[in-house]
């Protein structure tokens, strides 16, 4: 039930919004209020092809720095605002475009494959952007032959690594919030809820110890490792009425709205995002008032930033 306030507030922005001709979009471990006054909720490759394709002038981005530099790169005639500046991520500060371009001088003839969560100047030093949803098809794409760098996060490289069984080199980059997600807390939830399914996000450091233990728990490449989307997605497809869920807990309320009657049980409860949770219903508003904070990737670096985002874009 919401209270007046927060229906105020929701009043506020939904005038704003038309006033403005703004979309919102809002990632999937958005705070539940902002989830709900989003035009559209999504993981990070739904959302850069929303960004792509929006006819909006205004996109607000609920979601952290390098979601919103990514708009921006893809919509360069729009106005990209993010309600805090200060929303970044742990995983995109763990390698600088310096540290890549030494990288690149020892393997000149490497493919640089980038997550999406880097920042601007390290995209524009990259080949092929990925995200969880779609790195291990954009690695199949790349001739065998060809050495490839992949990166930041050493998780998900892995996992990529396993699945395509490419020889990978892998930037030793991770996520704060995913790396303390661990096999032990996956063997605890296992025992509480033993006829739950396995929902996981590759960034965990779970999903590495869950395909060395494969035996021990389940086997990784027989599904159980998805994008923030392809566990709503599981969530809803499987017949399984309980499920534990490794990755940051924000997506369990719109787990629970989408599938009542099923449960969902976070894998670590303290896997929370406080970056993702710097967006409120106040600074969305706010953002929306003042036109701030825009979030604009200089013309010349956004091109070259372009051309992996357009890459990945074309190949999934
Ligand atoms: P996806 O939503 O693309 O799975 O990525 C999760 C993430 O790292 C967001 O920060
Ligand atoms: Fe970055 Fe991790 Fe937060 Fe996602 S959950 S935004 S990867 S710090």
């Amino acid at each position: 039930m919401q209270n007046n306030t927060q229906q105020n507030l929701f009043d506020e922005v939904n005038q704003l919004r038309r006033e403005k001709n703004a979309v919102i979009l809002a990632h999937n471990y958005q705070v539940p209020e902002i989830q709900d006054i989003a035009d559209f909720v999504g993981d990070s490759l739904e959302l850069s092809r929303q960004a792509a394709k929006t006819d909006a002038e205004v996109i607000v981005f609920c979601g952290v720095h390098f979601m919103a530099e990514t708009a921006s790169i893809i919509s360069p005639g729009k106005t990209v605002l993010i309600p805090d500046l200060e929303a970044g991520c742990s995983l995109a500060d763990s390698i600088t475009a310096d540290q890549l371009r030494q990288w690149k001088a020892q393997h000149p003839d490497a493919v640089v494959v980038s997550y999406i969560n880097t920042t601007a100047e390290v995209k524009a030093e990259t080949d092929y952007c990925c995200t969880s949803s779609n790195a291990v098809g954009i690695v199949n794409s790349i001739p065998e032959d060809k050495e490839i760098l992949f990166l930041p996060d050493k998780f998900l490289g892995a996992y990529v690594e396993m699945v395509t069984g490419r020889d990978l080199n892998i930037w030793q980059g991770a996520c704060h919030v995913h790396e303390n997600i661990g096999e032990l807390n996956l063997a605890e939830k296992q025992k509480e809820h033993p006829d739950a399914e396995m929902l996981i996000h590759p960034e965990c450091g779970c999903s590495t110890s869950c395909m060395m233990k494969s035996a021990m728990y389940f086997d990784c490449k027989d599904g159980h490792v998805y994008s923030t989307s392809g566990m709503l997605n599981r969530a809803k497809e499987s017949d399984a009425e309980k499920f534990v869920v490794a990755t940051e807990t924000g997506i369990i309320y719109r787990m629970e709205k989408e599938n009542p009657g099923k449960q969902f049980f976070a894998a670590n409860e303290d896997s929370v995002c406080d970056y993702m949770k710097m967006i409120t219903l106040e600074n969305l508003r706010d953002a929306l008032k003042y036109d701030q904070y825009e979030v604009k990737v200089p013309e010349e670096l956004a091109q070259k930033a372009l051309l992996p985002i357009e890459r990945m874009l074309q190949v999934s």
